[in-house]
């Protein structure tokens, strides 16, 4: 054992990686105020409005749109462990780190995915999903919205289609799509979604939200047998956020008022304007990335809240990443999987998806590069970003 420990001090780093992200100070404030319990009614109060905050930005009508306690993981095992038991087919499309991971806990949940698979970089095939329906008794259908480890955006619309055609559920990872990304559940008819509190929406990690429709809500409550999970069975979980207001398990009270700030937060700015934001940030980093002589890994349907950038020949991942740590105290990230060492990840998360950041991480990326013998015109990057904030 030490003798004394010192205060924490940690860095003020401008997070500009996968997630988590930046946090409002507004956000830190609200995890500092006093504490109640967990049926208190001033609590009860601060959960319905969660609630209604959490329809909000997932722009769905769903009465049962809470937030798990957990992180995003806790949010996609909570979806796929009350949709899927024991010899059940799931349709999984697998284009990326977390594709995967959905179909690794189908197969703990005791189904059988059915791998739809593409490149990682590339978007999933609607005619895929379809062929691997029409082949499949599956009666749920999962894809990632916004694949963090690979900077895709999936479209949604077209595979919610043939879910419905097939009348099977349809699952959608939004962990890193919610208050960032064009995202409207009822109108894109997604079934079931799960998110994570640190990224879009600025929060720490923690927490995250789910939402789901009354037609997932009565597949849930038909299923033979127990939930396998007993922290995760929504139809417990519900009892405590809805009817009842019964003792599940102890909510994370700061983290429930740390969410209420980030959404506030979203709500004040307006999800489209967000949305917005994040696209023009987008836009003006690959611009500029582009003018350095760097591209991207997807040659389509490009994430706006996260870029994968390729990192060039004869440079080496991690001594950029030192630099722009050690340098610029910016945090980027690297490949997850297959494409360690051959990407770094950069995101541009909710109220980090602004110029500054744009520009502080193309001149640091410069300098880093240069450092490296990767020839870059000094300004070229930032330059090429601010014309496209001049718009
Ligand atoms: C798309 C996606 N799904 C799921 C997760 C898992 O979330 P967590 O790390 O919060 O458990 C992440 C985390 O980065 C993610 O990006």
């Amino acid at each position: 054992m030490k003798k004394s420990y010192k205060e924490l001090s940690p860095p003020q780093r401008i997070l500009l990686g996968p997630g988590p992200s930046n946090v409002d100070p507004r956000v830190l404030k609200a995890m500092s105020m006093p504490l109640v319990g967990h049926l208190d009614p001033y609590f009860l109060e601060i959960m319905d409005e969660v609630m209604e905050l959490l329809r909000y930005v997932f722009k769905t009508e769903n009465r049962l749109t809470l937030p798990i306690s957990g992180t995003g993981s806790a949010g996609m095992e909570a979806c796929l462990v009350n949709l899927v038991g024991e010899g059940d087919e799931v349709v999984v499309g697998v284009n990326g780190f977390f594709g995967q991971r959905m179909s690794e806990i189908v197969k703990r949940c005791g189904g059988t995915p059915i791998e739809v698979k593409e490149p990682w970089g590339r978007a999933l095939k609607a005619e895929s999903v379809e062929k691997a329906l029409a082949n499949s008794n599956a009666r749920v259908v999962a894809v990632v919205h916004a694949e963090t480890s690979t900077g895709v955006l999936q479209p949604l619309k077209e595979i919610s289609k043939l879910a419905k055609k097939y009348d099977a559920l349809f699952l959608a990872d939004t962990v890193t799509s919610l208050g960032g990304v064009d995202l409207k559940i009822d109108q894109y008819g997604v079934d079931i979604s799960y998110s994570g509190s640190q990224k879009c929406l600025n929060c720490p990690p923690g927490l995250s939200p789910v939402t789901l429709n009354e037609k997932t809500v009565e597949f849930v409550k038909d299923r033979e047998g127990k939930i396998q999970s007993w922290y995760l069975d929504l139809n417990l979980i519900e009892k405590y956020w809805e009817e009842g207001r019964v003792y599940h398990h102890t909510a994370p009270i700061s983290m429930v008022y740390a969410l209420r700030e980030a959404l506030r937060i979203v709500y004040e700015d307006g999800l489209e304007k967000r949305w917005a934001q994040h696209l023009k940030a987008c836009d003006a980093l690959i611009k500029g990335l582009n003018a350095m002589g760097l591209e991207i890994l997807p040659t389509e349907n490009n994430l706006p809240s996260l870029t994968a950038v390729k990192i060039p020949e004869g440079v080496t991942d991690i001594n950029v990443r030192k630099t722009l740590l050690n340098d610029f105290n910016i945090e980027i990230g690297g490949g997850l999987g297959e494409l360690k060492g051959k990407i770094w990840r950069t995101g541009l998360m909710g109220i980090n998806a602004c110029e500054r950041n744009v520009i502080l991480v193309l001149e640091a990326l410069e300098r880093a590069l240069r450092k490296e013998g990767f020839p870059t015109k000094a300004g070229e990057g930032p330059a090429a970003a601010m014309e496209v904030f001049k718009e």
